[in-house]
């Protein structure tokens, strides 16, 4: 439910799933879905900045806003303009790309991107596997939030025939989910960073983008330092 208890789970050999509906997974879905090629998530700013002299384009977003001077921030919105078809990208946000870094760093099998977009490409995909699987919530600041429980639930939920939990934090994200399900934006729209939006004055439509379920079908996949899509060729 956070990346500070990350360490209390052994994530070593498995298939961990990462999660930040608001807004870092939702957008990177949405940059494959545009056609992006790759893209590398990187600590800082300061270290995303360095790419762009390699062709890459630079997003940056701290705080849940875009910072000065780099190509987008971190609007699922941005990254839909075609002109980012065959792009790479290296990309920072405050909890989403943290999350992705601690996960590779606690021996992460595979790093599989996960968000209300694309919950039944990630069900499959895991289910093809056979694998134990580890579903990590981005959170904000290491605290818990509404939105990513509430994935996380949408995730297990369409698992639970296929494999058994020993979690209580996952018996607790489908309670949550199988309480929301039918009104997933209402419920998002009171969560704590969609109040952070609506004092920003900034990205409302973002809320509701990323809180529809099943809307992209891609799978975002770390490949090395990268993470691609490996959903080829699938109808949706
Ligand atoms: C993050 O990674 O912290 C989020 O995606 C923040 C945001 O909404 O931009």
């Amino acid at each position: 439910m956070s990346p500070a208890l990350i360490p209390n789970y052994e994530l070593a050999g498995k298939q961990v799933v990462i999660i930040d509906v608001l807004r870092a997974t939702s957008s990177i879905c949405v940059a494959f879905e545009t056609g992006v090629d790759k893209i590398l998530p990187v600590s800082t700013p300061e270290e995303c900045m360095l790419f762009k002299d390699f062709d890459f384009l630079c997003a940056a977003e701290r705080n849940a806003i875009k910072l000065t001077g780099f190509d987008m921030g971190n609007s699922p919105f941005e990254f839909k303009h075609p002109l980012l078809k065959g792009k790479s990208i290296a990309f920072t946000t405050t909890n989403g790309t943290k999350a992705i870094k601690m996960s590779r760093s606690a021996g992460a099998e595979q790093i599989i991107i996960g968000s209300l977009l694309n919950v039944d490409a990630v069900v499959s995909y895991l289910i093809s596997q056979h694998n134990d699987i580890v579903l990590v919530c981005s959170g904000w600041k290491d605290k818990v939030n509404l939105e990513d429980t509430l994935c996380a639930g949408a995730i297990a939920s369409a698992l639970n025939d296929h494999v058994e939990t020993n979690c209580d934090a996952t018996l607790m994200a489908m309670h949550l989910f199988k309480g929301m399900e039918t009104n997933l934006e209402f419920y998002i729209r009171q969560s704590s960073h969609a109040l952070r939006f609506k004092a920003l004055h900034q990205a409302e439509d973002d809320v509701a983008f990323c809180s529809k379920l099943n809307t992209v079908n891609v799978l975002p996949v770390m490949q090395g330092e990268y993470i691609r899509n490996i959903q080829l060729n699938k109808p949706a």
